[in-house]
């Protein structure tokens, strides 16, 4: 048990996006820092991770915006009732494991499942692999079919494009690899969006610009891990990068304690986010109405 939960905080850390260069901060230096007894506190009571700042009282029913939180790990329904109290409207909930040659993280459905009982919405993202023997299609086809599969009605998809060290491949390959993965979401009939930060975006992919279809951003942009790294949780420090005009998402805070979880903070604009939507599904000479889960649609 102790074992695994230090794995899982490995596991997240792994999956970070890395502060930009400029920043003196490294996640991984400063997770090997903390004793593994300490990292093992069944509380995840650690006590260099920084509590998450509460969503101030007035700005939790916001008309014009809403929290939400990235999950990789295993969540209870428990989890999500609390960070609903806390006043989040969403999870973030990664579908896809880089590990190896990536998987389709079969959590993610708990969690979805969780989320949508505690009343929160959900989006879905991935953390792909260059390295894989799967290409950028394949691995999005791979977390499609899963959730369609699971009866999960999936709208959208949000791609990690970070940490330049995990893009090992000369720079064409590269963009190729993020514009299969692009036109193969819309092939399946999804919004697409990526999720990076102007440092990422131009060491990745040195500033590509050529989209030729409408891809959404949800960008990060802290000054240091944990709550003292924060920045403004609005969209109001966004300067135009890559093909992008305009932030749908910003991740603000990284690496910060809620609710027993280790979760980075986002905060997005609401205009019709929606979390189910019933579908007549031909039986017969009759229909059934079946409510599915709707994933996504942030931005659309
Ligand atoms: C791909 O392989 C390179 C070289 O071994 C490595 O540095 C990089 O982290 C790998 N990327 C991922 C996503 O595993
Ligand atoms: C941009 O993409 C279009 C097709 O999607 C291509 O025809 C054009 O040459 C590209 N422009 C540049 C500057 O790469």
């Amino acid at each position: 048990m102790k074992f695994l939960l230090f794995l899982a905080l490995l596991h997240f850390v792994s999956s970070l996006p890395t502060v930009a260069p400029k920043d003196h901060f490294e996640p991984w230096n400063f997770f090997e820092k903390v004793p593994v007894e300490q990292v093992i506190d069944p509380d995840y009571n650690i006590p260099a991770v920084q509590d998450a700042p509460e969503i101030p009282m007035e700005e939790r029913d916001s008309a014009t915006h809403a929290y939400s939180v990235d999950i990789a790990f295993h969540t209870t329904v428990s989890d999500m009732d609390c960070l609903r109290d806390h006043g989040y409207k969403s999870v973030f909930v990664r579908a896809l494991n880089p590990s190896g040659n990536t998987y389709f993280d079969r959590e993610a459905l708990n969690t979805i499942n969780n989320a949508y009982d505690a009343g929160l919405g959900s989006e879905i993202y991935i953390t792909p692999n260059i390295n894989s023997t799967r290409s950028g299609g394949d691995q999005i086809s791979l977390v499609y079919q899963n959730l369609h599969d699971n009866g999960i009605n999936v709208r959208s998809i949000w791609i990690q494009v970070t940490s330049p060290s995990n893009w090992e491949a000369p720079m064409p390959v590269r963009i190729e690899f993020i514009h299969d993965m692009i036109q193969r979401a819309q092939v399946l009939g999804l919004a697409v969006g990526i999720y990076t930060s102007f440092y990422d975006w131009l060491e990745i992919t040195g500033g590509f610009n050529n989209f030729s279809s409408q891809v959404f951003l949800w960008y990060w942009h802290v000054l240091g891990i944990g709550a003292d790294g924060e920045t403004i949780p609005t969209l109001e420090d966004f300067r135009p990068f890559g093909p992008w005009k305009q932030g749908t998402i910003k991740q603000f805070g990284q690496v910060e304690k809620l609710c027993g979880m280790i979760v980075n903070r986002n905060v997005y604009g609401i205009l019709n986010q929606q979390k189910s939507k019933i579908i007549h599904i031909p039986s017969g000479n009759s229909h059934i109405e079946k409510e599915m889960i709707r994933v996504g649609g942030i931005g659309l």
